[in-house]
């Protein structure tokens, strides 16, 4: 039986902005993800998306609800147990890359094992799975270039590549190919599917695009913080 990685119960998510003001970004969302699945997010600006990402990659937590990642309830976790969680669990993939500007592809690639297996790790490994990860996503001819030295779709695959160095359960992308010409998405769409063909790691993504929805195998539709029934 196929388990489930992300369990959402009537998750709520409410900002207070000052002591009058409340955004209810998220009002009462319920869906389940099973592993090795390939799920896109859709919806109007605004509806939540994002936000629900941010809980789902223990970033924030819901103000009340229910989350179960990878069969371990994480509501109730502070800032701490939240952070080891995500490290372990959760790649990123972000719409504008986020990659340090000055550091070369294989420094960024490499900057999450600093928050995680250092002690075990000796540089000499870090740098070869760092190499290894360029590689699966076509990038071994570019590990010293700078971000700028980079095209934007070469850009993302290194922030692929870096989301994928601690062999995460989940990779969250929120918009991959919005900054890209939609050749440039196309491949960046192909590589996070075969991403998840070989190694089985679950993908959720949040698009604009229709023809980007398509790829992938489910639609979820939040409309207003709930869920399109
Ligand atoms: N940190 C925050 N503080 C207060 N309100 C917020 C915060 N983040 C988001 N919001 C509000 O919550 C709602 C949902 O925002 P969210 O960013 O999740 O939307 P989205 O679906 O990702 O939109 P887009 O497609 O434009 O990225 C919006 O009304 C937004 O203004
Ligand atoms: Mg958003």
């Amino acid at each position: 039986m196929i388990k489930n990685v992300v369990e959402v119960f009537d998750v709520v998510k409410t900002y207070k902005m000052g002591e009058a003001v409340q955004v209810h970004a998220l009002r009462g969302i319920s869906f389940k993800i099973k592993s090795g699945e390939v799920v896109s997010i859709m919806g109007p600006s605004g509806s939540g998306k994002s936000t629900l990402m941010n809980i789902i990659g223990c970033l924030d937590r819901s103000t009340s609800g229910k989350y179960i990642l990878d069969g371990e309830d994480v509501s109730q976790l502070r800032d701490d147990g939240l952070a080891t969680i995500r490290n372990k669990k959760i790649g990123f993939v972000f719409q504008n890359y986020n990659l340090l500007p000055r550091t070369s592809a294989l420094g960024n690639v490499m900057l999450p094992l600093r928050y995680n297996f250092t002690d075990q790790l000796t540089p000499h490994k870090q740098k070869e799975m760092a190499v290894s990860v360029l590689e699966q996503v076509g990038l071994k001819d570019r590990i010293d270039h700078k971000p700028y030295e980079l095209s934007g779709g070469q850009q993302q695959r290194v922030a692929i590549a870096r989301a994928l160095i601690n062999d995460p359960a989940i990779v969250l992308a929120d918009e991959p190919t919005g900054n890209l010409d939609s050749v440039s998405g196309k491949e960046i769409m192909e590589l996070l599917l075969k991403l998840n063909r070989e190694k089985k790691v679950t993908l959720i993504l949040v698009t604009h695009d229709p023809k980007i929805a398509k790829l992938t195998q489910r639609v979820v539709h939040i409309i207003d913080g709930k869920v399109k029934k």
